[in-house]
């Protein structure tokens, strides 16, 4: 197995894009571009990534600094003159290096592991100073176009912008991923001149460069042309992100998931699924979720890095950065919010909000509830419309719920304050003090009969 390091290009503005971000920011199937093109280099077996960042720098070396921390190193490119440019700036951290670098482009976020392993492998079957990854694309329109020769060999890259009609007609292009022998890479660089329609230091002339020193230049073709494709543009954006979501419902199909309608559903590169489990149309699961085995998720559910046990169902249902154990049914109209830990078999209703709660084994929240910074025990069960109290305006407080406790409709539990085990809170009430273990608390007004009130009032 080859050896390599890489260099990811991420200076650019992406002017194209149109934003005030960095355009390898910009996320396909919920995670950055530059992080697809990492997690690719890293299953292909890089040992070492450096980074070039300029435009928006610090909030790249920011996003990468969470997900791969220690990975990844970065090296500046103050004045965006030029992909060669670039490269130029890892000179110092690559000079006593030998061996093969990979450079990769932080745009081109559906690259394979598998696709840049046989790059690495065929630059070193060859035994040659530079490889480009190439591709035969059905619109060519602002790639690199790769010239060859008429005995087959890669003769030189020309850009869309500095190519002749004839050129232009040629689909082969330049994916902007190469291997190089690392001195030679240099020693050629420092041939590179900005003589072109764009006044930039073009990598690709690197090529040209090479081959006329007398070096073997070779090329490997991607089998899918999709693999490598560049994202310029918000409409490229929209495609790369269609051919990742169906990427990753066909992986999730082919290890036991049913996808009712994969048009319809958007499943992030990273989440994970167990067999069995239905996926039913217009549902998003995002971020780091996890689901189990055998569950009914759908239609229309937003899971935000949520961790799921077996045999969940949930429809119409929102819920984010929560646990949700075996056996949880859930919605519609249900919102679980950050910091909640629903234990096994617990019901969640129609129109409930739960937040920063742990709510115990088998307890049911049926109807109509907010339920907000609670500790609950197992077995609960919370009527119609209860509400906990938990904020004074100023600070937030505590509910506790005992074992088996039964809270009547429309009451609301003002915090801090205790349900003990096995205790009833009688419909309509406020409860502002602890109702002891096994007594009814009944906190409302006696209801009083005014007689002949009908006929009073004529
Ligand atoms: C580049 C290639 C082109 C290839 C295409 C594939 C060059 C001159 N052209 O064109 O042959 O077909 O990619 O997608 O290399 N960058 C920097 N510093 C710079 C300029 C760019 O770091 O000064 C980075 C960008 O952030 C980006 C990458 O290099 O990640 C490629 O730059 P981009 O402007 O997208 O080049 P293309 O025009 O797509
Ligand atoms: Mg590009």
């Amino acid at each position: 197995m080859a050896e390599f390091v890489t260099v990811v290009l991420a200076a650019g503005k992406g002017t194209r894009m149109k934003s005030k971000f960095s355009k390898v920011l910009h996320k396909a199937a919920g995670k950055p571009m530059i992080q697809h093109v990492l997690d690719a280099a890293r299953a292909a077996g890089a040992r070492r990534n450096i980074v070039v960042t300029g435009y928006e720098g610090q909030s790249v070396q920011e996003a990468l600094a969470g997900a791969i921390a220690g990975q990844v190193e970065f090296v500046e490119q103050k004045e965006q003159l030029g992909t060669g440019h670039a490269v130029l700036q890892t000179k110092p951290l690559l000079q006593n290096e030998t061996g093969t670098v990979m450079v990769l482009c932080g745009d081109t976020p559906l690259l394979t592991g598998a696709l840049l392993r046989k790059l690495a492998d065929e630059h070193e079957a060859a035994g040659a100073k530079a490889t480009v990854l190439t591709a035969v694309m059905p619109d060519a329109t602002g790639y690199g176009r790769i010239i060859r020769a008429a005995d087959g060999s890669v003769e030189k890259i020309v850009e869309h912008k500095d190519a002749t009609e004839a050129e232009r007609a040629v689909r082969e292009v330049n994916s902007g991923i190469y291997c190089f022998a690392i001195q030679s890479l240099f020693e050629a660089l420092a041939s590179v001149t900005n003589d072109n329609a764009q006044g930039e230091y073009y990598l690709p002339d690197v090529l040209e460069i090479l081959k006329k020193r007398g070096e073997k230049i070779w090329a490997v073709t991607a089998d899918h042309y999709e693999d490598t494709l560049g994202i310029n543009s918000r409409l490229q954006l929209a495609r790369a992100e269609k051919i990742l979501r169906m990427r990753k419902a066909e992986e999730l199909m082919a290890a036991g998931v049913t996808i009712m309608d994969p048009a319809t559903t958007y499943i992030d590169a990273d989440v994970r699924i167990g067999r069995d489990t239905v996926i039913y149309p217009m549902t998003w699961l995002e971020g780091t979720t996890v689901i189990g085995e055998d569950c009914e998720i759908g239609p229309s559910v937003r899971f935000q890095n949520v961790t799921c046990g077996d045999e969940v169902t949930g429809q119409f249902t929102y819920a984010h950065d929560c646990r949700i154990d075996t056996g949880v049914i859930l919605g519609q109209f249900t919102h679980i919010r950050p910091d909640t830990h629903l234990a096994a078999g617990v019901k969640i209703g129609n129109f409930v909000e739960v937040k920063n709660s742990n709510i115990g084994e088998g307890s049911k929240l049926p109807h109509l509830s907010y339920i907000g910074d609670c500790d609950m025990g197992s077995g609960v069960n919370m009527g119609c419309g209860t509400i906990t109290v938990n904020y004074d305006g100023k600070k937030k407080f505590r509910t506790r719920v005992g074992n088996d406790a039964f809270v009547g409709c429309n009451s609301n539990l003002v915090a801090p304050v205790t349900v003990e085990d096995g205790a009833y809170v009688a419909a309509g009430s406020t409860i502002t003090n602890t109702v002891p273990a096994g007594t009814l608390a009944v906190a409302r007004a006696r209801q009083k009969n005014i007689t002949d009130w009908h006929d009073k009032r004529k």
